[in-house]
Order: structure tokens, then C-alpha cells, then sequence
């Protein structure tokens, strides 16, 4: 079976290249299309630079879970080039903030540069990971994620870290793929299975 290292590997590769090469073919749907068909807003994506939403990953729209309020403190983690950050960004306004946390530095970079084309200034973008987020604890009101907690080894983790980081009463607003049967041991030993 893969280490945990080549499979984290395997993932920052193929999220390299939906960074760095977005309208290559990808292993799964991406872009402002694909956002348009997982139920967000048409015009809230044309509104965004092409740039932003060309390296669009998720796989559903976290933010039509639930409201995002004024002034609040947003955590987007595994944000990506930022479609979710910089949508959560406008509904906080000025007085609230997006922090974005990505393992990729492509991704990362790419946010940071796409803040600037988007003329967004209530974010910030940082790399590191789910299971050791770089944020203190009960910093954050609430906190989203699209397509990440799947490709997260070590589950429990990740969710002891959105505990620790929510103030007290914070919400969480995630989407994600979930599998409809069991895996069996055979599918866990197989090679390459963790990222295809
Ligand atoms: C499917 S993409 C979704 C990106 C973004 N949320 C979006 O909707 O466009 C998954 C993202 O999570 C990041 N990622 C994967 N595993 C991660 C982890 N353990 N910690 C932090 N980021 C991770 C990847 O680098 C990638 O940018």
C-alpha cells in the first residue's frame, strides 16, 4: 500500500495542474461551467475574473448551504485558486475576512495573485493542511469546504482541527463526494486507489 507521503504527493500533483494548467483535461469536472452546474449563481461566477474561476474544483456550492453573515470570519479550507473565498468574501463585506488554506503552493500562489485580479482585499490565503491548520483556536465563525475532506487521510483529524479552530456556536458548510458502498480491503491495498 502507498505511504502516506506518495499519496498526499499524488493529490498536490494533480492539483499542480488544475492550478497551473486549468483547461487541460482534468479527472473531473472543473472551471466556471462546472460551477454554473453544481447551483451557483450564473452571474455570481461571470462576475469573477476569468482567471479566478477557471481553476474552479469543487464539486458542490458550500455557500447555498446556509447564509454567510456580515462581518463574519471565514475559514475556506482546501480553497483552491478561491471561487468560494472571494464569493464569502463579498458576503462578510469589508469588515469581515476569508482566510484560505491550500496544501498546494500553486494553489495558494494562484489565490493570492487572483485576489489582486479580483480586487478583493478582505482575504488571505496560506498553505497548509487540514489535519494542522494554521489558524489559532476559536478564530473563525464558519467555516467551508468543497471537495477536500474526501481526499483527507486522516478524518478525525481534520474535524478535531474545524472544532478547535470555530468559536463557540460556529457553523460548518461543507460539500463533498461521499462513496455509496464499502470499500473492501482489496480496494484499499490497490495501488493508486486513494486519488483516482
Ligand atoms: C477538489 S479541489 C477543490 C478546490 C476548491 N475548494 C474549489 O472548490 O475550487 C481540492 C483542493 O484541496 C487541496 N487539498 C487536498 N488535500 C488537502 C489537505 N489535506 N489540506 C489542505 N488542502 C488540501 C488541494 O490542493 C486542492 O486545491
Amino acid at each position: 500500500m502507498e505511504n502516506v507521503n506518495e499519496i498526499k504527493d499524488k493529490i498536490r500533483q494533480r492539483f499542480v495542474k488544475v492550478a497551473i494548467d486549468p483547461t487541460a483535461p482534468q479527472r473531473h469536472p472543473t472551471g466556471p461551467a462546472s460551477a454554473k452546474k453544481l447551483g451557483y449563481d450564473a452571474a455570481e461566477i461571470d462576475g469573477l475574473p476569468a482567471v479566478v474561476t477557471e481553476s474552479f474544483a469543487g464539486v458542490g456550492n458550500p455557500l447555498g448551504l446556509h447564509e454567510v453573515r456580515p462581518s463574519e470570519t471565514v475559514l475556506d479550507i482546501g480553497c483552491g485558486a478561491g471561487v468560494d473565498s472571494f464569493l464569502a468574501a463579498r458576503k462578510v463585506g469589508p469588515s469581515g475576512r476569508v482566510i484560505g488554506v491550500d496544501m498546494t503552493a500553486e494553489m495558494v500562489k494562484k489565490a493570492t495573485d487572483n485576489a489582486v485580479a479580483a480586487g478583493v482585499t478582505n482575504t488571505e490565503f496560506h498553505q497548509g493542511e487540514a489535519d494542522c491548520l494554521p489558524v489559532p483556536d476559536g478564530a473563525v465563525d464558519l467555516v467551508i469546504s468543497n471537495g477536500v475532506f474526501n481526499l483527507c487521510i486522516d478524518k478525525p483529524k481534520v474535524l478535531a482541527e474545524v472544532y478547535r479552530v470555530l468559536r463557540p456556536g460556529g457553523r460548518v458548510q461543507m460539500a463533498d463526494i461521499l462513496l455509496g458502498e464499502a470499500v473492501t480491503e482489496g480496494q484499499v491495498e490497490k495501488k493508486g486507489a486513494w486519488s483516482d
